[in-house]
């Protein structure tokens, strides 16, 4: 399979972009994919998910994503920022605080810079799937992702009424399309979902109404297998593989895959 790039985007926080990205990975990596998980959020909590606090806090800017976006690093090679991970399949490119430096609001037109994490996979080499996390912001990092990503995935929270926020999201990605139009959309996933909750069906049920078929089927079900394997640092696959959580993930590899293979049938489709 040709290597694909998948981003998580939006700009609100706490919505499970990188435990889904996390996970996401263990998924993928155990139907045999080989996975580049790429954390491009300053907050560093996919980084620390798969190696620690400790070690992800204590890395110097150089051996980080940060380094790829700091003139004074350009000359180190991307291959060695790559770090594996104990997970057959899996390896990630760390992020720290060093990062929310180079992560300025207003990334259009800001030049090359745009492009630094394109550039950088191009060089890291091939992996069937990179999952690139994003910060709870449109700034540099999201744009960054969105210009080197094929597709983009947007976890929405089942308790986000304003639809201010995703017709930004929206619009950053139409804007992100000038400059990269290879990137479409995969669709919108509800994570954290309780279906015992009314708000949580309204709020399904007004999506899928709203957007209709850009609503992936499947949904994250609040379920604390997801964090207690984030916890012991290690995605559901592995941690719990016939859980729920699990199997929800394993659910989202073939939604996500048989969408890939549909748009890249349909070049125009955005
Ligand atoms: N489906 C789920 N079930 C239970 N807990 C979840 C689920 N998804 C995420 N969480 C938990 O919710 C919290 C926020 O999730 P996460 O860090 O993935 O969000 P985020 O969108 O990446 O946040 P930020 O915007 O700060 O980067 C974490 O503690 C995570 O473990
Ligand atoms: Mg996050």
């Amino acid at each position: 399979m040709a290597g694909v790039t998948l981003c998580l985007i939006n700009q609100k926080g706490g919505c499970g972009k990188s435990s889904t990205c996390f996970h996401l990975a263990g998924a993928f990596a155990g139907l045999g994919y080989s996975v580049l998980a790429v954390d491009a959020d300053p907050q560093g909590s996919l980084s620390q998910g798969f190696f620690g606090s400790d070690e992800i806090e204590n890395l110097p800017p150089e051996e980080t994503l940060a380094a790829i976006f700091d003139e004074s690093t350009f000359f180190i090679d991307r291959k060695q920022l790559i770090r594996e991970t104990d997970f057959e399949n899996i390896s990630v490119l760390p992020t720290n605080q060093h990062l929310a430096a180079f992560n300025a609001p207003t990334p259009e037109s800001s030049g090359m810079i745009q492009y630094s994490l394109r550039d950088a996979l191009e060089e890291v080499g091939d992996y069937d799937i990179t999952l690139i996390d994003c910060p709870p912001n449109l700034y540099q990092c999201s744009w960054n992702a969105m210009i080197a990503a094929d597709f983009v995935v947007i976890p929405v929270p089942p308790e986000d009424f304003g639809t201010q926020g995703l017709r930004a999201v929206h619009q950053c990605i139409d804007n992100a399309r000038r400059l990269n139009p290879n990137l479409r959309r995969l669709g919108h996933l509800i994570t954290r979902y309780d279906k015992r909750l009314l708000v949580h069906r309204s709020y399904e049920a007004r999506l899928r109404t709203l957007y209709e078929e850009m609503a992936l089927n499947t949904v994250m079900p609040e379920v604390s297998a997801f964090k207690v394997a984030l916890a012991c640092r290690q995605p559901v696959e592995v941690y719990a593989p016939k859980s729920k959580a699990a199997l929800s993930m394993r659910r989202l590899v073939d939604e996500l895959m048989t969408r890939i293979a549909s748009r890249k049938n349909q070049k125009t489709m955005a």
